[in-house]
């Protein structure tokens, strides 16, 4: 509370602009979730257009729900592969095929005998990293052009500016952006709300000719770490922002459950970002996993997180410059232990790092939810929602 005040006093004009911004947003959020005639246009499929994703998978049906809503809504999502890890005990097809039914999303699953050489399957890291290779290798010949690859457990928002930004401070509203860091930053104060009108990925075709789209083919995007810390609804300024049609509870989704998170920007611990990729400006030679070729452009000892070389530089990304980010959400314990993940250790290590995460409430991922059941209508919202 103290540091909000000092900001006010400091930025005050830049924050009731923003505010008036944000107002204006959530406002035509609002009317479009009420009108369902915009969901036609946004939901119409063809092959071609929209975001792809390349998402590893093992014992995952409850969180897989909510992950593919979400990001059909928000990002566009129109083209996603699954890679079903050979421990995994459950498979994501009913799920998957619910996509596929209703022409939503075109959905495909792989396993790992599908992509991984047999003498490389030891390891969760290598059968996902030879997933992911595979997998942008096909996103390419069958020629889509952002894909992300992240987990169940991560959902991508705008970044906007809102409580605790730490690049408040920069902002002003000259008229002249000098630097890449100021066209970024100022990139940022363009930003729609999250599970609006506008996708990540309409988004990213009004801005083709700004920065970073113009010349990057990776983007990096911050992850922001949430804990287990509950938000009594009845606590939050703007409760009518989380209404939920009837039949919806908050605490059924991460996304409208967790509003608490470590400091933005902050990062001391597990800081690597995530990035979103246009395959189709990547050469094919920059998409092969380094056991077929060791001299080969992809980066593998980086992972999910910066696997081409046009990622190079953008490991810990920095928040003031990046236009999305990835809100990253912590497993209860129970379900952790219920899943008997291979690097469970690791895992006990971050829930404890994690669980007790104290901060004001971060809501951007929340608005969608509302607007989503509204867009695909409420019977069509029940099938693609229902529990595994
Ligand atoms: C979805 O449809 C495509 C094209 O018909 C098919 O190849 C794919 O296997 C289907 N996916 C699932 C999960 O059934
Ligand atoms: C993996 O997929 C292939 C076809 O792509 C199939 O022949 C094989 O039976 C599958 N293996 C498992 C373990 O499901
Ligand atoms: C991708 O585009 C190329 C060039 O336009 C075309 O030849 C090819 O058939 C397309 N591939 C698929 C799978 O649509
Ligand atoms: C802030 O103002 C200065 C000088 O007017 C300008 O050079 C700079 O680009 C501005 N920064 C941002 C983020 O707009
Ligand atoms: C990444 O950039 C650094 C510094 O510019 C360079 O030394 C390194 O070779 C690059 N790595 C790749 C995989 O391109």
């Amino acid at each position: 509370m103290m540091s909000r005040r000092h900001l006010i006093r400091i930025c005050f004009f830049a924050i009731s602009w923003l505010a008036f911004l944000q107002t204006m947003q959530r406002r035509s959020l609002l009317l479009s979730s009420s009108s369902l005639g915009t969901g036609a246009a946004k939901n119409s499929n063809t092959e071609k257009e929209g975001f792809s994703a390349c998402l590893f998978f093992k014992d995952d049906n409850e969180r897989l729900v909510e992950w593919i809503a979400y990001h059909f809504h928000v990002l566009d999502l129109r083209y996603l592969v699954v890679g079903v890890d050979y421990n995994s005990a459950t498979s994501p097809a009913d799920i998957l095929r619910r996509w596929n039914q209703t022409g939503r999303i075109q959905t495909y699953i792989w396993n790992t005998s599908d992509v991984t050489p047999v003498d490389k399957v030891d390891g969760l890291n290598n059968r996902q990293n030879h997933f992911d290779f595979a997998c942008l290798q096909e996103m390419k010949r069958v020629n889509r052009s952002w894909v992300t690859i992240i987990d169940t457990d991560e959902y991508i928002t705008f970044n906007r500016f809102s409580h605790g930004d730490p690049t408040l401070l920069e902002l002003n509203f000259s008229q002249y952006a000098t630097t890449t860091r100021d066209n970024l930053i100022r990139a940022r104060t363009r930003l729609p709300i999250t599970g609006g009108d506008t996708t990540a990925y309409s988004f990213i075709q009004q801005e083709s000719d700004n920065l970073p789209w113009a010349y990057q083919s990776c983007v990096p995007m911050f992850r922001l770490q949430f804990g287990l810390r509950e938000t009594p609804i009845s606590q939050l300024e703007r409760e009518d922002d989380l209404s939920l049609p009837a039949g919806y509870k908050t605490t059924d989704y991460y996304t409208t459950r967790y509003f608490q998170h470590r400091p933005k920007g902050s990062c001391n611990k597990n800081c690597k970002g995530k990035t979103m990729i246009d395959v189709s400006r990547i050469p094919d030679d920059h998409l092969i996993h380094s056991d077929y070729n060791p001299h080969g452009g992809a980066t593998t000892s980086c992972g999910p997180h910066n696997p081409v070389p046009e990622c190079n530089g953008t490991l810990v990304p920095d928040y003031a410059t990046s236009i999305f980010r990835v809100h990253h959400y912590l497993e209860s314990v129970d379900t952790v232990m219920s899943r008997n993940i291979q690097h469970g250790s690791s895992k006990m290590k971050k829930f404890n790092w994690y669980k007790g995460l104290q901060s004001e409430p971060e809501l951007e991922a929340s608005y969608w939810l509302k607007s989503f059941v509204a867009n695909v209508g409420e019977q069509e919202a029940r099938f693609l929602l229902s529990k595994p």
